[in-house]
């Protein structure tokens, strides 16, 4: 349980995922580094994040955009080196930015030297590492098609929850989890804030398990391959060895689940800080009623302090997926993002409203998983084009398209880029340069909010006084200490009529009308004070 009066640091913080590959470029090879990141502080300090997630950064041949790292001590040269990296976090740090990085734990790539070893040599301690048997069993890729591959050179098969170039680790091994220890350790030696694990209750604590289950349709359960026994040990073992070596290390953890009580039972004092909200962060559609029945669930089921995003690499973008590509509607979202409560994770691009970017063809896909549903379908008999509409379903490119910083084409970064495909457009795209002197842009709502969530203790640590919903209005009101705060979202698409109470200040608000009447447009946001606080 969050206690109210010891709050820590990342209770205060509004996190900013970089995907590494998108956010800037420095040496027009294409992809976004180290030194385009940093050269992007200032941008981020002024845009007011104070927290950033990067994603995997190590050495990788990339088939899964670097979740299959082949050295854990290292930094990818298409990223630079650690002296970049020391670089960032110093100029991170010296700009009161945290620094949390992903951590793969569940596999690596079967170009790492564990897994190239235990092919050359089966008398290798390190076959330990992973799982080889003689014959696959039923058991299901996350990514499509069966979990085990041939090895190359040898008679067996190993095991592969993702992509076959991403062998599982075996978590029953002790020297396993020591040296998976030893790298969390090097990363906090370098001066790391907290880590995000990755896929962290898919972790192997208990062999492969047994056969999956199927449903009605023949859909594989997982069942036996994920949340295992055992699961809350190791995580837990992983979470106690950080904290004893670095207490106020912020731990995350992607649980891959959206519903609530599955999440939430891997939230605790002993296990991870936060988890990734998934039952509300990866919506299909905006319903808000089911938004507002997920937020009163997460305030009466959750112990702990959600998190609070709906974007991220792994899904289509709000502004696609969630808002119609209405900028008011995105704007509406943005306020719930910052003045709900729970930790706010944010996704480069969307604060000047970035949309999808939708490859129209395979071959402009990258994605490993759209590109194995491509196939996938091919196998079942599926015409190319059906075969494209299934592999777009599942394409993660959607949200990865470069950071837009300005209106030239690829936007800083060369005319080749490696990571996506060719002809990424960017001609109708909203662009930084195009926002940032501008007032009413979204880039501008954006740093409001998050400017007065950091100002706010209301926002950050006060728990919900009201959590309503009023024909598609939302109302919270937070409060901490004598500091009150009274936020109003309207999420129908008409107008919404109130008094408007003269002694709350008005601190932010859009789409506003005060007097004869007061109301709030479709999509408006206002968020005043109580006045006898100080903020
Ligand atoms: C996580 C990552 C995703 C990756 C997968 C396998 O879900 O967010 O991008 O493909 O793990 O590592
Ligand atoms: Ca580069």
């Amino acid at each position: 349980m969050v206690s109210e009066t010891k709050h820590k640091w990342w209770q205060e913080t509004v996190f900013y995922e970089i995907y590494m590959a998108s956010f800037q470029d420095s040496n027009g090879d294409g992809i976004g580094d180290f030194r385009g990141l940093t050269d992007r502080l200032d941008y981020l300090q002024d845009l007011g994040v104070n927290g950033l997630w990067i994603t995997p950064f190590y050495p990788s041949p990339k088939v899964d955009n670097g979740y299959d790292v082949a050295d854990y001590f290292n930094v990818d040269p298409d990223f630079g080196n650690l002296s970049d990296f020391d670089n960032f976090i110093e100029q991170a740090h010296a700009r009161n930015i945290k620094v949390i990085i992903d951590v793969v734990l569940n596999h690596v790539s079967t170009e790492h030297l564990w897994f190239k070893q235990a092919v050359s040599d089966r008398k290798s301690k390190y076959r330990d590492y992973f799982f080889f048997q003689d014959e696959p069993n039923g058991r299901e890729s996350f990514f499509g098609g069966s979990a085990w591959q041939k090895e190359a050179d040898g008679p067996q098969v190993y095991y592969h929850k993702f992509a076959p170039e991403q062998a599982d680790l075996n978590w029953q091994n002790k020297a396993v989890r020591e040296d998976m220890q030893a790298v969390l350790k090097f990363w906090l030696d370098r001066g790391v804030d907290g880590f995000r694990f990755d896929v962290i209750n898919f972790l192997s604590c208990n062999g492969v398990g047994e056969e999956n289950s199927s449903d009605v349709s023949g859909k594989q359960i997982h069942s036996h391959d994920i949340d295992q026994p055992g699961i809350f040990e190791c995580i837990s073992e992983i979470c106690t060895f950080v904290r004893d070596y670095s207490k106020d290390c912020f731990l995350v953890g992607e649980v891959g689940h959206e519903e609530l009580s599955k999440l939430v039972p891997y939230q605790s004092d002993d296990l991870l800080d936060v988890v990734f909200n998934f039952n509300l962060g990866s919506i299909a559609s905006f319903d808000i009623g089911n938004v507002h029945e997920q937020l009163v669930a997460m305030e009466d089921r959750q112990g702990g302090l959600p998190t609070i995003f709906f974007n991220s690499h792994d899904m289509p973008r709000s502004m696609s997926r969630l808002c119609q590509n209405n900028a008011a509607h995105a704007a509406a979202l943005a306020a719930l993002t910052l003045t709900a409560r729970g930790v706010s994770f944010l996704y480069f691009g969307e604060e000047i409203g970035l949309a999808d970017f939708i490859p129209e063809n395979i071959h402009e896909m990258r994605d490993v998983q759209a590109i194995n549903h491509y196939q996938l379908a091919l196998d079942e008999g599926k015409t190319k084009s059906q075969a494209y509409g299934r592999a777009l379903k599942e394409c993660r490119d959607k949200s990865r398209l470069y950071m837009q910083w300005n209106s030239h084409k690829f936007s800083g970064f060369s005319s080749s880029i490696p990571w996506i495909g060719e002809g990424a457009p960017n001609s109708n795209m909203p662009n930084v340069e195009a926002q940032i002197n501008d007032p009413d842009s979204l880039l501008h709502w954006y740093k409001m909010l998050i400017a007065l969530r950091r100002e706010c203790p209301a926002l950050n640590l006060g728990r919900y006084d009201v959590l309503s919903l009023d024909k598609g209005l939302l109302t919270f009101v937070r409060r901490w200490q004598n500091q009150i705060l009274h936020i109003m979202i309207n999420f129908c698409d008409v107008k919404y009529a109130f008094n408007h109470n003269p002694s709350h200040e008005v601190l932010a608000s859009k789409g506003l009308n005060l007097g004869e009447p007061d109301f709030l447009l479709p999509f408006g946001t206002l968020i005043t004070r109580e006045v006898q606080d100080v903020c």
